[in-house]
């Protein structure tokens, strides 16, 4: 089993909404996933409770379970799951360093703004800390629409540290509705520029996990 955490030491970049429309750009292509809520704040666990649907499986985990994380994710394995999405919270956590360690990749939302760019570093260090130079990456995220300088500069920047997942991801208003409507993306407006989006990222990450040029 895969495990793809979200991840990024700094509040409203966009963790729970990626997680939740990954978790289920990924299990429309045939992954059988599940997705974690770690945050003690519970979104993407409240996003699963609205849901009807079995895929993806959404289910909290407390701050008492996260030190058995790594024999949980290895019980989810036996039962067939072939990927986790890990959702954490905004600041440096417990949570959130176990999820990094046990990441096949970290992905790190930040939007294209030099304090979101800034809040990225300590990130990037605890990562570095725990060797994981190479499984991690960044996703900017709520970029203005268009090719704005903004976005192809915070790409430049972001660059330097690191891997740049594509594509960048535009501000819509369909990721906020599909989220309140306890949808992903790909369900909520199957033909839209978000839907599309979210599955060429999950495309990307896919690669990038199977560890494939990309
Ligand atoms: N691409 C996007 N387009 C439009 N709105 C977005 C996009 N991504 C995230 N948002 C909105 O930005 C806000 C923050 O997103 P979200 O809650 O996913 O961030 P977070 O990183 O999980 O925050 P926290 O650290 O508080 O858990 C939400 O209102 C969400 O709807
Ligand atoms: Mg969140």
């Amino acid at each position: 089993m895969r495990t793809l955490t979200l991840v990024t030491q700094k509040g409203g970049t966009g963790k729970t909404t990626l997680a939740a429309s990954l978790a289920v750009a990924a299990a429309e292509s045939g992954e059988r996933v599940i997705a974690l809520d770690l945050d003690p704040q519970g979104s993407l666990a409240a996003w699963g409770d609205m849901r009807d649907a079995d895929s993806p499986a959404v289910d909290r985990l407390g701050p008492d379970r996260l030190g058995d994380l790594t024999a949980i994710l290895a019980a989810l394995e036996t039962q067939g799951f072939t990927l986790a999405i890990l959702d954490t919270a905004g600041v440096a956590s417990t949570g959130g360093n176990l999820a990094m360690q046990a990441a096949t990749l970290a992905l790190i939302p930040a939007r294209p703004s030099r304090l979101d760019l800034q809040a990225t570093m300590p990130t990037i260090e605890t990562l570095m800390r725990f060797g994981m130079r190479d499984r991690f990456a960044f996703v900017l995220n709520q970029c203005p629409a268009g090719r704005s300088s903004r976005g192809i500069e915070a790409a430049n920047g972001l660059g330097m540290f690191g891997v740049l997942a594509k594509p960048a991801l535009t501000q819509r208003a369909d990721h906020q509705d599909a989220l309140a409507a306890g949808q992903g993306v790909t369900e909520f407006a199957r033909g839209g520029k978000a839907a599309e989006e979210v599955r060429a990222l999950w495309a990307w990450t896919d690669r990038k996990m199977k560890g494939t040029k990309t």
